[in-house]
């Protein structure tokens, strides 16, 4: 089927504003965050409540498309060939619960598995990502991303880079991401690959638009979501960015492989994808 693609983007920017609205009204506070896994993976009213005036809105205006949201999400569920929205109400829960505004909006479209639209903002700086696949990605859907044209990158050791603790702090891959941070940020006679430095700022889909921007260099994470990802990566290709595991040798990775590296656009990015899998210490499950 034809698919008005720029139409589904615009209506996807239209709720994003709406849930900006309704997330930069809300007061939420630390006891009334729920708690999905353990203490540290953070849900609040307001995820659930943004998620639903998202879906409610996406499900009338295109009844046949598939739906996978973060709140509604359920063990089991796949992402299928269809046309899909994946979503994230609020990537940067513990963010929003600490009132830190680094936050967003994460709103993604994909067919046959293929990011496809990404609409990715943030409320409270009113800083809108976007992007269609073909098309280019925006800032504030007039500055063409990256901002400045590439410099080349100079290996892993000039990267500013970005990683994510996860919720798991426990377990194999908490293991293999406490020593890779160790080693990222090591000396080069320690084994290290001194980055210029590590960034946790705890939102994907910010993450990877700091990446399409070129602010951030790399970033790295295992355990994130579908939702936390589909937008951020339609825009991150359109900016020349690359998308792929963050586990040593898959450069194709798929939407719902929970393991992912982006390094931006500009000449050397493969090498230092191949110099950053070389520093991975142990292999996430
Ligand atoms: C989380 C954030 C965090 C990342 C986690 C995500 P949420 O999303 O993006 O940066 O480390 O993997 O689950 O829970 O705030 O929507």
């Amino acid at each position: 089927a034809d698919l008005n693609l720029q139409e589904i983007h615009d209506f996807l920017v239209s709720i994003a504003h709406k849930a900006g609205d309704m997330i930069t009204a809300a007061h939420p506070t630390t006891g009334a965050a729920g708690s999905k896994k353990n203490s540290v993976d953070l849900v609040t009213e307001t995820d659930r409540a943004v998620e639903t005036l998202i879906s409610t809105s996406l499900r009338e205006k295109y009844p046949t498309f598939s739906f996978i949201g973060e709140e509604t999400y359920k063990p089991g569920d796949r992402i299928t060939t269809a046309p899909t929205f994946i979503v994230d109400p609020i990537d940067g829960t513990t963010n929003f619960v600490h009132r830190y505004s680094y936050v967003s909006i994460s709103l993604g479209f994909a067919v046959d598995l293929i990011p496809t639209i990404g609409v990715v903002y943030n409320p409270f700086t009113q800083t809108l990502y976007s992007a269609i696949k073909g098309q280019g990605a925006f800032l504030n859907q007039k500055e063409k991303l990256p901002l400045t044209l590439p410099t080349p990158l100079e290996g892993l050791s000039s990267c500013l880079v970005a990683v994510e603790w996860g919720s798991d702090r426990s377990g194999n891959d908490f293991a293999v991401k406490s020593k890779t941070f160790s080693k990222l940020a090591a000396t080069k006679e320690n084994g290290g690959g001194m980055v210029h430095g590590l960034r946790s700022l705890g939102s994907a889909a910010l993450n990877l638009c700091g990446v399409a921007s070129g602010g951030l260099d790399v970033y790295w994470e295992a355990g994130c979501w579908a939702w936390d990802v589909c937008a951020g990566w339609v825009i991150l290709k359109e900016a020349g960015g690359i998308m792929v595991d963050a586990n040593p040798g898959n450069w194709e990775p798929r939407i719902d492989e929970r393991r992912y590296m982006a390094v931006r656009g500009g000449k050397g990015q493969k090498e230092v994808v191949e110099e950053f899998w070389g520093l991975v210490e142990g292999a996430f499950e």
